[in-house]
Parts: structure tokens; sequence; C-alpha cells
């Protein structure tokens, strides 16, 4: 298998955003990976919905790995910066960071 470069997790589910706006955000992200060239090569981006992350507020939800950066209230707008800046430049959006993975 061929590896990806990150891997992108969007929360679903209805707690964290009661309108469900983790469901546009998981249309709407394939396309900005596409934009962006991400969905292949050797930049690729691993997306994935996910029903529940454990948080069930402030959401839409969205954690990236291997960083281990866990985003809340993630609108379009975001989630193109998440992209652009993050998944591509390398920069995690910090000011939308609400919580990081330790590692081990
Ligand atoms: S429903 Fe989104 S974190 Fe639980």
């Amino acid at each position: 298998m061929e590896p990806y470069s990150h891997h992108i997790l969007i929360c679903t589910g209805g707690y964290c955003s009661p309108e469900r706006g983790g469901r546009s955000l998981y249309a709407l992200l394939a396309s900005l990976l596409e934009r962006e060239g991400l969905l292949f090569g050797p930049n690729r981006v691993k997306r994935g919905e996910t029903p529940c992350l454990g948080v069930c507020e402030g959401g839409p939800i969205v954690v990236v790995y291997p960083e281990g950066v866990w985003y809340a209230g993630v609108t379009p707008q975001l989630l193109e910066r998440i992209v652009v800046e993050h998944l591509k430049g390398g920069h995690v959006v910090e000011e939308a960071v609400f919580h990081r993975v330790t590692p081990v």
C-alpha cells in the first residue's frame, strides 16, 4: 500500500453538531483534497468519517494525524484552511485547536 501523509477524521454525528454539519464538511473535504492535489501521490491524505469522537459538543469536530491535533467548531472556511495550511502546508491552524494527543 502506498503511504499516506495524513489521516483526517470528521465527526458526522448529531451531538457535537446538532445540524450534523460534519456531513457537509465530509462531502466538501473530497473536493478540497482534489483541488489541492492531496488525493493521490506522495502527499495523499486518507479521509474518514465517524459517528462520534467522544467530545459531543462544540463541533463539528475534526482530527488530524499523525500530529494528533483536534479541531473544534469547524466551518467550511476553517476546513479549507486545515486542508491548505495544515495538510498541504504543514502548519497547524493553532487558533482552532482545542486538544492534542500526546505521543507515547
Ligand atoms: S457526536 Fe461528534 S464527538 Fe460525539
